[in-house]
Protein backbone atom coordinates (compact mmCIF):
# COMPACT_ATOMS: atom_id res chain seq x y z
CA UNK A 1 0.00 0.00 0.00
CA UNK A 2 1.48 3.51 -0.54
CA UNK A 3 1.93 5.86 2.21
CA UNK A 4 3.38 9.57 2.29
CA UNK A 5 5.60 10.58 4.84
CA UNK A 6 5.12 13.96 5.74
CA UNK A 7 7.54 16.45 6.93
CA UNK A 8 7.04 20.01 9.34
CA UNK A 9 6.51 22.34 7.24
CA UNK A 10 6.89 25.98 8.55
CA UNK A 11 5.17 28.97 6.71
CA UNK A 12 4.28 27.46 2.77
CA UNK A 13 4.88 30.15 0.39
CA UNK A 14 4.50 30.46 -3.15
CA UNK A 15 1.83 30.18 -5.65
CA UNK A 16 -0.10 26.98 -6.78
CA UNK A 17 -3.39 26.76 -9.31
CA UNK A 18 -6.78 24.68 -8.24
CA UNK A 19 -7.87 21.92 -10.59
CA UNK A 20 -11.23 21.44 -12.05
CA UNK A 21 -13.78 20.29 -9.44
CA UNK A 22 -14.40 16.79 -8.75
CA UNK A 23 -17.91 17.25 -7.58
CA UNK A 24 -18.71 19.39 -10.99
CA UNK A 25 -17.17 16.99 -12.93
CA UNK A 26 -19.03 13.83 -12.35
CA UNK A 27 -22.39 14.65 -12.92
CA UNK A 28 -21.49 16.50 -16.04
CA UNK A 29 -19.97 13.35 -16.90
CA UNK A 30 -23.47 11.38 -16.21
CA UNK A 31 -24.95 14.38 -18.60
CA UNK A 32 -22.57 13.59 -21.51
CA UNK A 33 -25.42 10.73 -21.82
CA UNK A 34 -28.18 13.08 -22.52
CA UNK A 35 -26.91 12.69 -26.58
CA UNK A 36 -25.43 11.05 -28.99
CA UNK A 37 -23.53 14.67 -30.45
CA UNK A 38 -19.96 15.01 -29.71
CA UNK A 39 -19.45 16.49 -26.03
CA UNK A 40 -16.48 18.42 -25.30
CA UNK A 41 -14.79 18.69 -21.73
CA UNK A 42 -12.05 20.32 -20.50
CA UNK A 43 -10.39 20.84 -16.83
CA UNK A 44 -11.30 17.40 -16.07
CA UNK A 45 -8.79 16.14 -13.93
CA UNK A 46 -7.68 12.56 -13.74
CA UNK A 47 -8.90 12.04 -10.59
CA UNK A 48 -9.77 8.14 -9.63
CA UNK A 49 -13.40 8.95 -9.40
CA UNK A 50 -13.07 10.69 -12.58
CA UNK A 51 -11.94 7.60 -13.90
CA UNK A 52 -13.98 5.03 -12.62
CA UNK A 53 -16.98 7.42 -13.82
CA UNK A 54 -15.36 7.13 -17.59
CA UNK A 55 -15.52 3.44 -17.01
CA UNK A 56 -18.99 3.53 -16.07
CA UNK A 57 -19.79 5.14 -19.05
CA UNK A 58 -17.78 2.76 -20.98
CA UNK A 59 -19.86 0.02 -19.73
CA UNK A 60 -23.03 2.03 -21.02
CA UNK A 61 -21.42 2.59 -24.60
CA UNK A 62 -20.03 5.80 -24.43
CA UNK A 63 -17.15 6.31 -26.94
CA UNK A 64 -14.51 8.18 -26.35
CA UNK A 65 -11.18 9.90 -26.10
CA UNK A 66 -9.53 11.23 -22.13
CA UNK A 67 -6.35 12.91 -22.53
CA UNK A 68 -5.19 12.82 -19.48
CA UNK A 69 -2.10 15.61 -19.54
CA UNK A 70 -4.40 18.08 -21.72
CA UNK A 71 -7.06 16.95 -19.16
CA UNK A 72 -9.73 16.79 -22.07
CA UNK A 73 -12.31 14.36 -22.58
CA UNK A 74 -13.92 14.20 -26.06
CA UNK A 75 -16.74 12.15 -26.59
CA UNK A 76 -18.59 10.23 -29.61
CA UNK A 77 -22.19 9.39 -29.25
CA UNK A 78 -22.61 6.20 -27.54
CA UNK A 79 -24.98 2.75 -27.60
CA UNK A 80 -27.74 2.87 -25.17
CA UNK A 81 -26.78 0.34 -22.90
CA UNK A 82 -28.41 0.64 -19.46
CA UNK A 83 -28.11 -2.43 -17.89
CA UNK A 84 -25.66 -1.58 -15.31
CA UNK A 85 -25.81 -4.07 -13.06
CA UNK A 86 -22.75 -6.13 -13.44
CA UNK A 87 -20.54 -2.69 -13.34
CA UNK A 88 -17.72 -3.12 -11.45
CA UNK A 89 -17.00 0.73 -11.32
CA UNK A 90 -20.66 1.51 -10.39
CA UNK A 91 -19.47 0.02 -6.74
CA UNK A 92 -16.42 2.45 -6.39
CA UNK A 93 -18.24 5.67 -5.96
CA UNK A 94 -21.47 7.02 -5.28
CA UNK A 95 -22.04 9.30 -7.62
CA UNK A 96 -22.00 6.51 -10.11
CA UNK A 97 -25.68 6.64 -9.62
CA UNK A 98 -25.52 9.81 -10.97
CA UNK A 99 -26.34 8.06 -14.45
CA UNK A 100 -29.56 6.89 -13.45
CA UNK A 101 -31.21 10.02 -13.94
CA UNK A 102 -29.50 10.43 -17.16
CA UNK A 103 -30.02 6.84 -18.48
CA UNK A 104 -33.81 6.82 -17.58
CA UNK A 105 -34.39 10.12 -19.70
CA UNK A 106 -33.03 9.20 -22.62
CA UNK A 107 -33.54 5.03 -22.60
CA UNK A 108 -36.72 5.36 -20.46
CA UNK A 109 -34.82 2.15 -18.47
CA UNK A 110 -31.52 2.46 -16.17
CA UNK A 111 -30.33 -1.01 -14.33
CA UNK A 112 -27.43 -0.11 -11.68
CA UNK A 113 -25.67 -1.52 -8.34
CA UNK A 114 -27.00 0.41 -5.10
CA UNK A 115 -23.80 3.07 -4.86
CA UNK A 116 -20.66 2.86 -2.72
CA UNK A 117 -18.56 5.56 -1.56
CA UNK A 118 -17.05 6.91 1.39
CA UNK A 119 -17.69 5.21 4.70
CA UNK A 120 -19.35 8.66 5.94
CA UNK A 121 -22.67 7.58 6.49
CA UNK A 122 -25.26 5.48 5.56
CA UNK A 123 -26.04 7.57 2.46
CA UNK A 124 -29.66 6.39 1.47
CA UNK A 125 -30.74 7.04 -2.11
CA UNK A 126 -34.62 7.54 -1.15
CA UNK A 127 -34.56 11.57 -2.62
CA UNK A 128 -33.36 10.27 -5.44
CA UNK A 129 -35.94 7.83 -6.12
CA UNK A 130 -38.46 9.62 -4.71
CA UNK A 131 -38.03 12.49 -7.48
CA UNK A 132 -37.91 9.33 -10.53
CA UNK A 133 -41.18 8.35 -9.04
CA UNK A 134 -42.72 11.68 -9.14
CA UNK A 135 -41.39 11.78 -12.96
CA UNK A 136 -43.47 8.27 -13.46
CA UNK A 137 -40.94 6.11 -13.28
CA UNK A 138 -41.52 2.72 -11.61
CA UNK A 139 -38.74 1.73 -9.35
CA UNK A 140 -37.81 -1.43 -7.88
CA UNK A 141 -34.43 -2.49 -5.35
CA UNK A 142 -33.83 -6.09 -5.10
CA UNK A 143 -30.88 -7.67 -3.77
CA UNK A 144 -28.41 -4.30 -4.29
CA UNK A 145 -29.68 -3.55 -7.61
CA UNK A 146 -32.08 -0.78 -8.35
CA UNK A 147 -34.06 -0.79 -11.59
CA UNK A 148 -35.88 2.29 -13.01
CA UNK A 149 -38.53 1.80 -15.93
CA UNK A 150 -41.00 4.42 -17.12
CA UNK A 151 -43.16 4.52 -20.29
CA UNK A 152 -42.67 8.39 -20.40
CA UNK A 153 -41.21 11.08 -17.98
CA UNK A 154 -44.04 13.96 -16.90
CA UNK A 155 -42.78 17.05 -15.52
CA UNK A 156 -44.19 17.57 -12.24
CA UNK A 157 -43.98 19.21 -8.10
CA UNK A 158 -41.11 17.50 -6.51
CA UNK A 159 -40.51 18.51 -3.18
CA UNK A 160 -36.80 16.93 -1.80
CA UNK A 161 -36.99 16.30 2.23
CA UNK A 162 -33.31 17.09 2.41
CA UNK A 163 -31.59 19.31 0.09
CA UNK A 164 -29.39 16.45 -1.59
CA UNK A 165 -27.17 17.76 -3.50
CA UNK A 166 -27.15 13.98 -5.91
CA UNK A 167 -30.75 13.93 -5.91
CA UNK A 168 -30.99 17.26 -7.07
CA UNK A 169 -28.73 16.29 -9.96
CA UNK A 170 -30.13 13.02 -10.37
CA UNK A 171 -33.54 14.88 -10.84
CA UNK A 172 -32.36 16.91 -13.21
CA UNK A 173 -30.71 14.72 -15.86
CA UNK A 174 -34.23 13.04 -15.29
CA UNK A 175 -36.19 15.93 -16.34
CA UNK A 176 -34.65 17.93 -19.17
CA UNK A 177 -36.34 14.80 -20.61
CA UNK A 178 -39.40 14.67 -19.14
CA UNK A 179 -42.32 15.97 -20.94
CA UNK A 180 -43.61 18.94 -19.62
CA UNK A 181 -42.62 21.25 -16.71
CA UNK A 182 -40.45 20.19 -13.32
CA UNK A 183 -40.73 22.22 -10.73
CA UNK A 184 -37.89 21.26 -8.12
CA UNK A 185 -38.74 22.67 -4.13
CA UNK A 186 -35.75 22.69 -1.66
CA UNK A 187 -33.14 21.82 -4.42
CA UNK A 188 -29.75 21.78 -3.10
CA UNK A 189 -28.00 25.29 -4.35
CA UNK A 190 -23.85 24.27 -4.24
CA UNK A 191 -21.77 26.12 -6.89
CA UNK A 192 -21.05 22.74 -8.39
CA UNK A 193 -25.35 22.24 -9.25
CA UNK A 194 -24.65 25.45 -10.90
CA UNK A 195 -22.37 24.25 -13.67
CA UNK A 196 -24.00 21.30 -13.86
CA UNK A 197 -26.97 23.55 -15.50
CA UNK A 198 -23.89 25.60 -17.30
CA UNK A 199 -23.77 22.75 -19.33
CA UNK A 200 -27.51 21.32 -19.61
CA UNK A 201 -28.44 24.49 -20.96
CA UNK A 202 -25.11 24.57 -23.51
CA UNK A 203 -26.66 21.30 -24.69
CA UNK A 204 -29.84 23.21 -25.01
CA UNK A 205 -32.13 22.58 -22.13
CA UNK A 206 -34.42 25.42 -20.73
CA UNK A 207 -33.49 25.76 -16.20
CA UNK A 208 -34.28 28.05 -14.61
CA UNK A 209 -33.60 29.26 -10.69
CA UNK A 210 -30.03 27.36 -10.24
CA UNK A 211 -27.94 27.94 -7.20
CA UNK A 212 -31.72 28.58 -5.63
CA UNK A 213 -34.02 25.88 -3.54
CA UNK A 214 -36.76 26.39 -6.45
CA UNK A 215 -35.48 25.14 -9.86
CA UNK A 216 -37.78 24.94 -12.66
CA UNK A 217 -37.09 22.75 -15.49
CA UNK A 218 -38.86 22.68 -19.20
CA UNK A 219 -38.33 19.05 -20.66
CA UNK A 220 -36.88 18.85 -24.30
CA UNK A 221 -37.55 15.93 -26.73
CA UNK A 222 -33.59 16.05 -27.54
CA UNK A 223 -30.58 17.66 -26.27
CA UNK A 224 -27.65 18.46 -28.70
CA UNK A 225 -23.65 18.16 -28.16
CA UNK A 226 -21.62 21.33 -26.17
CA UNK A 227 -18.15 22.01 -24.91
CA UNK A 228 -17.83 22.95 -21.43
CA UNK A 229 -15.00 23.50 -18.77
CA UNK A 230 -15.23 22.18 -15.74
CA UNK A 231 -15.27 24.70 -12.79
CA UNK A 232 -12.29 25.39 -10.22
CA UNK A 233 -12.89 22.68 -7.26
CA UNK A 234 -13.68 24.74 -4.15
CA UNK A 235 -12.83 22.20 -1.56
CA UNK A 236 -9.53 21.93 -2.63
CA UNK A 237 -8.85 25.49 -3.08
CA UNK A 238 -10.18 25.66 0.54
CA UNK A 239 -8.25 23.01 1.34
CA UNK A 240 -5.13 24.48 0.04
CA UNK A 241 -5.89 27.73 1.91
CA UNK A 242 -5.73 25.64 5.69
CA UNK A 243 -2.93 24.55 4.57
CA UNK A 244 -1.31 28.24 4.50
CA UNK A 245 -3.08 28.73 7.59
CA UNK A 246 -1.95 25.46 9.63
CA UNK A 247 1.63 26.34 8.60
CA UNK A 248 1.89 30.24 8.82
CA UNK A 249 2.16 31.08 5.56
CA UNK A 250 1.86 33.23 2.65
CA UNK A 251 0.36 31.73 -0.22
CA UNK A 252 -1.76 32.76 -3.47
CA UNK A 253 -4.36 30.14 -4.52
CA UNK A 254 -4.64 30.53 -8.12
CA UNK A 255 -8.22 30.00 -9.68
CA UNK A 256 -9.75 30.09 -6.54
CA UNK A 257 -12.99 31.81 -6.31
CA UNK A 258 -13.83 34.13 -3.37
CA UNK A 259 -17.49 33.79 -4.38
CA UNK A 260 -17.69 30.07 -4.13
CA UNK A 261 -15.88 29.53 -0.75
CA UNK A 262 -17.90 32.32 1.49
CA UNK A 263 -18.58 30.98 5.09
CA UNK A 264 -14.87 29.20 4.91
CA UNK A 265 -13.31 32.80 4.04
CA UNK A 266 -15.57 34.11 7.26
CA UNK A 267 -14.39 31.53 8.88
CA UNK A 268 -10.70 31.54 8.76
CA UNK A 269 -10.81 35.22 8.87
CA UNK A 270 -12.16 34.39 12.45
CA UNK A 271 -9.35 32.42 13.45
CA UNK A 272 -6.81 35.14 12.79
CA UNK A 273 -6.00 34.34 9.10
CA UNK A 274 -5.69 37.36 6.52
CA UNK A 275 -7.48 36.63 3.63
CA UNK A 276 -7.92 38.81 0.14
CA UNK A 277 -8.92 38.52 -2.98
CA UNK A 278 -6.26 38.80 -5.60
CA UNK A 279 -6.73 39.42 -9.78
CA UNK A 280 -5.80 35.91 -9.79
CA UNK A 281 -7.45 34.07 -7.21
CA UNK A 282 -6.83 34.20 -2.38
CA UNK A 283 -3.90 35.55 -0.97
CA UNK A 284 -3.64 34.20 2.51
CA UNK A 285 -0.89 35.09 5.31
CA UNK A 286 -1.02 34.07 8.88
CA UNK A 287 0.99 35.77 11.42
CA UNK A 288 -0.11 35.24 15.04
CA UNK A 289 -1.73 32.08 16.75
CA UNK A 290 -4.79 31.04 15.42
CA UNK A 291 -8.35 31.52 17.14
CA UNK A 292 -10.55 29.30 17.93
CA UNK A 293 -14.18 29.19 16.43
CA UNK A 294 -17.21 26.58 16.82
CA UNK A 295 -18.67 25.94 13.07
CA UNK A 296 -21.46 24.05 12.16
CA UNK A 297 -21.94 22.15 8.43
CA UNK A 298 -24.82 23.10 6.45
CA UNK A 299 -26.19 22.72 2.92
CA UNK A 300 -24.85 25.55 0.50
CA UNK A 301 -24.43 28.40 1.03
CA UNK A 302 -23.40 27.28 4.88
CA UNK A 303 -19.69 25.84 5.44
CA UNK A 304 -19.32 23.12 3.18
CA UNK A 305 -18.90 19.48 4.99
CA UNK A 306 -16.46 18.46 2.84
CA UNK A 307 -14.00 21.02 4.67
CA UNK A 308 -14.74 20.41 8.06
CA UNK A 309 -12.30 17.63 8.64
CA UNK A 310 -9.28 19.63 7.20
CA UNK A 311 -10.74 22.60 9.05
CA UNK A 312 -11.30 20.97 12.49
CA UNK A 313 -6.99 19.74 11.96
CA UNK A 314 -6.20 23.86 12.05
CA UNK A 315 -8.56 24.30 15.17
CA UNK A 316 -6.65 21.58 16.47
CA UNK A 317 -3.96 23.76 17.24
CA UNK A 318 -5.29 27.22 17.62
CA UNK A 319 -5.24 29.23 20.80
CA UNK A 320 -8.46 27.97 22.77
CA UNK A 321 -11.65 25.47 22.67
CA UNK A 322 -13.48 25.44 19.40
CA UNK A 323 -16.69 23.62 18.82
CA UNK A 324 -17.29 21.83 15.25
CA UNK A 325 -20.91 20.16 14.91
CA UNK A 326 -21.76 17.96 11.84
CA UNK A 327 -25.20 18.50 10.51
CA UNK A 328 -24.90 17.04 6.79
CA UNK A 329 -23.70 13.18 7.23
CA UNK A 330 -23.64 11.33 10.43
CA UNK A 331 -20.28 9.80 10.38
CA UNK A 332 -17.98 11.63 9.21
CA UNK A 333 -15.22 12.24 12.40
CA UNK A 334 -13.48 9.35 11.45
CA UNK A 335 -10.82 11.78 11.52
CA UNK A 336 -10.76 12.36 14.93
CA UNK A 337 -9.02 9.10 16.28
CA UNK A 338 -6.35 9.93 14.01
CA UNK A 339 -5.94 13.43 15.13
CA UNK A 340 -6.11 12.02 18.67
CA UNK A 341 -2.99 9.93 17.55
CA UNK A 342 -1.06 13.17 16.64
CA UNK A 343 -1.73 14.71 19.78
CA UNK A 344 -5.03 16.79 19.29
CA UNK A 345 -7.08 16.96 22.21
CA UNK A 346 -10.43 16.30 21.07
CA UNK A 347 -14.00 14.48 22.02
CA UNK A 348 -17.21 13.67 20.47
CA UNK A 349 -19.77 14.47 21.92
CA UNK A 350 -23.29 13.37 19.79
CA UNK A 351 -22.67 15.25 16.33
CA UNK A 352 -20.41 17.21 18.01
CA UNK A 353 -16.67 17.88 18.36
CA UNK A 354 -14.93 19.39 21.05
CA UNK A 355 -11.72 20.88 19.86
CA UNK A 356 -9.18 21.89 22.88
CA UNK A 357 -6.41 23.51 20.80
CA UNK A 358 -2.56 21.85 21.66
CA UNK A 359 0.72 24.26 21.25
CA UNK A 360 1.40 21.47 18.96
CA UNK A 361 0.92 18.19 17.41
CA UNK A 362 3.29 15.17 16.57
CA UNK A 363 4.13 12.92 13.77
CA UNK A 364 2.67 9.56 14.10
CA UNK A 365 1.18 6.46 11.67
CA UNK A 366 -1.69 7.62 10.76
CA UNK A 367 -4.48 5.96 8.25
CA UNK A 368 -6.48 7.80 5.41
CA UNK A 369 -9.96 6.46 6.64
CA UNK A 370 -11.80 8.72 3.79
CA UNK A 371 -11.67 10.97 1.05
CA UNK A 372 -11.20 14.45 3.43
CA UNK A 373 -10.22 12.77 6.62
CA UNK A 374 -6.76 12.18 4.69
CA UNK A 375 -6.05 15.91 3.53
CA UNK A 376 -7.31 16.54 7.04
CA UNK A 377 -4.43 14.39 8.20
CA UNK A 378 -2.23 16.12 5.56
CA UNK A 379 -2.44 19.25 6.79
CA UNK A 380 -2.36 17.95 10.61
CA UNK A 381 1.25 16.44 9.51
CA UNK A 382 2.58 19.74 7.74
CA UNK A 383 2.05 21.37 11.45
CA UNK A 384 2.77 18.60 13.52
CA UNK A 385 6.52 18.36 15.13
CA UNK A 386 8.72 15.35 13.14
CA UNK A 387 7.34 13.12 10.41
CA UNK A 388 4.17 12.15 10.10
CA UNK A 389 2.99 8.81 7.84
CA UNK A 390 -0.16 8.43 6.09
CA UNK A 391 -1.33 5.24 5.11
CA UNK A 392 -4.54 4.48 2.22
CA UNK A 393 -3.53 6.78 0.24
CA UNK A 394 -5.97 5.97 -2.38
CA UNK A 395 -8.73 7.59 -0.62
CA UNK A 396 -6.55 10.79 -1.01
CA UNK A 397 -6.83 10.11 -5.00
CA UNK A 398 -10.10 9.65 -4.82
CA UNK A 399 -10.92 13.31 -4.68
CA UNK A 400 -7.32 15.46 -4.86
CA UNK A 401 -5.43 16.02 -8.02
CA UNK A 402 -1.78 15.51 -7.35
CA UNK A 403 -2.09 17.41 -4.10
CA UNK A 404 1.09 16.33 -2.32
CA UNK A 405 2.57 17.82 -5.11
CA UNK A 406 0.75 21.30 -4.37
CA UNK A 407 1.87 21.28 -1.39
CA UNK A 408 5.45 20.52 -2.08
CA UNK A 409 5.40 23.24 -4.73
CA UNK A 410 4.46 26.03 -1.77
CA UNK A 411 7.47 24.39 -0.12
CA UNK A 412 6.61 21.15 1.97
CA UNK A 413 8.18 17.99 1.94
CA UNK A 414 6.51 14.56 0.99
CA UNK A 415 7.65 11.62 0.41
CA UNK A 416 5.97 8.79 -1.28
CA UNK A 417 6.54 5.25 -0.42
CA UNK A 418 5.55 2.07 -1.61
CA UNK A 419 5.27 -0.85 0.39
C1 LIG B 1 -22.29 15.38 -2.51
C2 LIG B 1 -20.80 15.49 -2.69
C3 LIG B 1 -20.07 15.28 -1.38
C4 LIG B 1 -20.60 16.24 -0.33
C5 LIG B 1 -22.12 16.17 -0.24
C6 LIG B 1 -22.72 17.22 0.68
C7 LIG B 1 -20.51 14.74 -4.96
C8 LIG B 1 -20.00 13.70 -5.88
N1 LIG B 1 -20.37 14.50 -3.65
O1 LIG B 1 -22.54 14.05 -2.04
O2 LIG B 1 -18.68 15.53 -1.59
O3 LIG B 1 -20.07 15.89 0.94
O4 LIG B 1 -22.70 16.36 -1.53
O5 LIG B 1 -22.33 18.49 0.30
O6 LIG B 1 -20.97 15.79 -5.38
N2 LIG B 1 -29.51 11.80 1.80
C9 LIG B 1 -30.65 11.09 2.08
N3 LIG B 1 -31.33 10.54 1.02
C10 LIG B 1 -30.94 10.69 -0.27
C11 LIG B 1 -29.78 11.45 -0.54
C12 LIG B 1 -29.09 12.00 0.52
O7 LIG B 1 -31.02 10.92 3.24
O8 LIG B 1 -31.60 10.17 -1.18
C13 LIG B 1 -28.73 12.37 2.93
C14 LIG B 1 -27.32 11.76 3.01
O9 LIG B 1 -27.35 10.54 3.71
C15 LIG B 1 -26.56 12.84 3.73
C16 LIG B 1 -27.22 14.13 3.22
O10 LIG B 1 -28.48 13.75 2.67
O11 LIG B 1 -26.74 12.73 5.11
C17 LIG B 1 -26.42 14.85 2.16
O12 LIG B 1 -26.22 14.00 1.04
P1 LIG B 1 -26.12 14.57 -0.43
O13 LIG B 1 -26.30 16.04 -0.42
O14 LIG B 1 -27.01 13.74 -1.29
O15 LIG B 1 -24.61 14.24 -0.78
P2 LIG B 1 -24.04 13.50 -2.05
O16 LIG B 1 -24.72 13.97 -3.27
O17 LIG B 1 -23.93 12.06 -1.79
Amino acid sequence: MDKYVVHHADSLSGSVSVSGSKNAALPILAAVLLTQEPCTITNLPPLSDVKSMLCLLQEAGLAYQYDETKETLQTNGWKCNFDLSQSQAAGKLRASFLVAGALLGTCKEAVLPMPGGCPIGSRPIDLHLKGFRKLGAKVDVSGGIVTLRAKELKGTAIYLDFPSVGATENILLAAVSAKGKTVLENAAAEPEIVDLVRFLRKMGAHISGEGTATITIEGKSALCGAVHQIMPDRIEAGTLLIAGAITGGDILIKGASVEDLGPVIAKLRECNVKIEEAAEGIHLTRKGRLRPVDLKTMPHPGFPTDLQAPFMSLLAVAKGTSVVTETVFENRFLHVGELRRMGADIRIDSRSAVVEGVEEMKGAKVEATDLRAGAALMLAALAAKGDTEIGDLGHIRRGYDHLEEKLCQLGAKIEKTEE
